[in-house]
């Protein structure tokens, strides 16, 4: 099993973690939203890399992540509606999906050979220092087995790839908590994942994309994949817990609970505590026992965290 080096985020480390970057190796490093698994997006081994560590499926591509907007100009066209959104919410924690550009030197890998590539142009500081040092985008997908929940403090980064990857760099400053919203601009314009930046803030600037982007609610049973599960099995709209349960509340009508995800319903506070409170409660609940939610109201971070609470309960496959 590979040594995975611990690094920091003075420039020495920074450096260290490019270079391994370049070489072809797996480094993970933080961002706003969560941590996330990186390689050189040029570099097929690095790509092909990622894949192996995380076990995900190849056809599931993956984000780059830039350091400036002359970096996200190389690789896809930003039209004028692109630009508006741009100029609002980069840098920062919404990734935008546009036509990918010709010989943009990608690692078809990458986009898992789609035609449209996801940017993100982070506003972590120590992010952009390392995607610069490395001098091209660095793709990201969160630093976290495949299906399992994702990392938003070193430890848990370091419980589920500590041996699979080259490098971890340790700064624990996922301020958001939950992934980056991701915008698709090809077409009108449609949310294909809830994330730390609110519809409603986004229909401000390009009006109403209706309910049904990025559907909350499971359909049929089985549709919905497992995903940000943890060990235990995972109930939601919990409002009167059993004996066979850990409670996770929100707001202050949950007294008695165990966990709380905000005591004063505070969406942000939950949005940042989501995923180490899972772990956290995946530790306290003994065998057999489940975690059980609380209701979350379904309006602007509500709607993340409401998808990734009924992807943690959905039926597990594997
Ligand atoms: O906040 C985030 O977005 C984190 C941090 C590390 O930046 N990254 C992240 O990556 O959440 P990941 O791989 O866990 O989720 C990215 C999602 C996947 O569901 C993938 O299918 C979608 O983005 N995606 C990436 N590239 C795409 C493309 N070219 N077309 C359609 N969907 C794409
Ligand atoms: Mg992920």
């Amino acid at each position: 099993m590979p040594i995975t080096r611990r690094l920091s985020t003075n420039d020495r480390d920074i450096g260290i973690a490019a270079a391994m970057l370049r070489d072809g190796e797996v480094v993970a490093f933080p961002t706003e939203t969560v941590y996330g698994l990186g390689a050189d997006s040029s570099n097929p081994t690095g790509i092909e890399r990622i894949y192996q560590a995380k076990g995900r499926p190849r056809h599931n591509p993956l984000i780059i992540h830039v350091s400036d907007l002359d970096m996200a100009s190389r690789m896809a066209d930003f039209d004028e509606k692109a630009e508006a959104v741009v100029a609002s919410f980069w840098p920062g924690p919404l990734t935008i999906l546009l036509p990918k550009k010709a010989d943009t030197g990608l690692a078809p890998a990458v986009t898992a050979g789609l035609e449209n590539v996801a940017i993100r142009f982070p506003s972590s500081k120590v992010a952009r220092r390392l995607i610069a040092a490395v001098g091209f985008p660095v793709a990201a997908p969160s630093a976290n087995l495949s299906g399992k929940i994702s990392t938003t403090r070193f430890a848990q980064v370091v419980r589920q790839l500590d041996g699979r990857i080259a490098g971890i760099v340790e700064d624990d400053t996922c301020d958001h908590g939950l992934e980056s919203t991701i915008l698709s601009l090809v077409g009108a314009p449609t949310i294909l994942r809830q994330g730390s930046i609110p519809q409603e803030a986004l229909e401000k600037l390009l009006g109403s994309m209706g309910e049904d982007s990025a559907p909350q609610k499971i359909v049929a049973p089985g549709q919905l994949k497992s995903h940000y599960a943890p060990e235990a099995a995972v109930m939601i709209d919990v409002i009167c817990p059993t004996t066979n349960m850990v409670w996770v509340g929100f707001g202050p009508e949950c007294g008695g609970c165990q966990l709380t995800l905000s005591s004063s319903g505070d969406l942000e506070e939950a949005a940042r505590n989501l995923y180490a409170t899972m772990v956290e409660a995946d530790a306290l609940a003994r065998s057999g026992q489940m975690i059980g939610f609380a209701p979350v109201p379904m309006s602007g971070l509500g709607r993340a965290i409401n998808d990734r609470l009924t992807r943690a309960a959905a039926p597990r496959t594997s």
